[in-house]
């Protein structure tokens, strides 16, 4: 899109005028709802008027001191939507990819750490990261899909390289990439199975295309999805820990992993000889390149998928939606609704 400079009026964005923001000031404290100095751009960057913006566990791990690089205060906050130059737009959440689509750059980082983030009313971003909003979506919906929708697409398309038929485990559906990996996966004609803490949010996935799950809960839930499905061509992680050989045993023969996360810690008691007779390809994967953030917009376009937005929040009601998700209540994805 054509993008123009500081496109929203001078009086919202000039140095010195106030703004409503989410702001994290210590390591395990609630955010302090308060006003802060609305943020200037470069030549290079664009202020976006913020509507909505969404959590992702990174966003949790950042209050508790769990990631590398904190400086307080900070602005959290990867996902965004909302208006820059009269136009509905979504934003991009890498900030520096590099020229590599295999990985990163090691200058990469992404929005909301350390470069302040959503969860204010308005945000600065390089030029380039904004988006046109997909227009079947609503701002809340829109602004529950990049950094998950973004990170599911990769593991799923450019790491597993999924094709129509295969049959596919989305392990912990609750969280919010692996829903979009379920959704994704569905659109895309595979097979979809999930697994979950909650035997409810198994019946929505089920609702929603899925064939079936198992609880991770239960004893032997692995021996009876497989029973049912008859093993997994691909299969997508987040939680790790010693679940994860679990998962590498309900493959089938040439199956391919991809994890993101590592939730429940350090991977135990791999056994290589399942690995290698069976022919797996185990995939570590973090969120996506600049290119596959539009090629996953255009896959949601093209399937009109619709994120699901768990509940909708104020932005001064920010810290009920962290405390949500610390407890990993939520089906989808949790939502602050900024402004007006
Ligand atoms: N590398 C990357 O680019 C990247 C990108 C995004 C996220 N992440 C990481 O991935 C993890 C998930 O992020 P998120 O934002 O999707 O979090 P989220 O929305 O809070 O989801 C976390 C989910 O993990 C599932 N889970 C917990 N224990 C599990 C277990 N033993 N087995 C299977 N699933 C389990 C739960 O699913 P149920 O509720 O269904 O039980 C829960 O909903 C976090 O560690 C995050 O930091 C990494």
């Amino acid at each position: 899109m054509d993008i123009i400079l500081n496109s929203i009026p001078k009086k919202n964005v000039s140095l010195g005028k106030k703004m409503n923001a989410l702001v994290l000031q210590e390591k395990g404290k609630a955010l302090d709802y308060k006003k802060v100095d609305t943020p200037v751009a470069t030549e290079s960057e664009g202020i976006v008027a913020v509507k909505a913006a969404a959590l992702n566990h990174r966003d949790v791990w950042i209050t508790k001191g769990l990631y590398p690089g904190i400086a307080y205060p900070i602005i959290l906050g990867s996902d965004g939507c909302g208006i820059y130059e009269g136009q509905e737009v979504i934003l991009n959440p890498n900030i520096n990819w590099g020229e590599t689509e295999a990985y990163q750059s090691a200058q990469y980082h992404i929005l909301g750490l350390p470069t302040n983030g959503t969860f204010a009313e308005y945000v600065k971003v390089g030029k380039d990261k904004i988006h046109p909003k997909p227009a079947h979506l609503t701002m809340e919906e829109a602004a529950a899909l990049p950094l998950s929708g973004l990170t599911a697409y990769r593991a799923l398309f450019t790491k597993c390289q999924l094709k129509v038929g295969e049959k596919v485990l989305i392990s912990g559906v609750g969280g919010g990439v692996a829903l979009f990996a379920c959704q994704f996966a569905i659109a895309a004609g595979a097979e979809v199975y999930v697994s979950s803490s909650d035997n409810d949010k198994i019946a929505k996935a089920v609702s929603m295309g899925a064939v079936a799950g198992g609880n991770y809960r239960m004893a032997d839930w692995t021996k009876a999805l497989v029973a049912k499905a008859g093993g997994f061509d691909v299969v997508i992680d987040s939680a790790g820990g010693d679940g994860f050989k679990d998962l590498v045993k309900m493959c089938n023969p040439g199956g391919r992993i991809a994890f993101y996360g590592g939730t429940r810690g350090k991977i135990t008691d791999l056994n290589p000889q399942i690995i290698f007779w069976k022919q797996l390809s185990l995939y570590g994967t973090t969120m996506g390149s600049d290119h596959e953030f539009s090629e996953m917009l255009a896959f949601v376009e093209q399937h009109k998928i619709v994120p699901v937005v768990d509940t909708v929040y104020k932005l001064s009601e920010g810290n009920a939606a962290f405390e949500k998700m610390d407890r990993g209540l939520q089906f989808g994805k949790l939502v602050l609704s900024i402004g007006d």
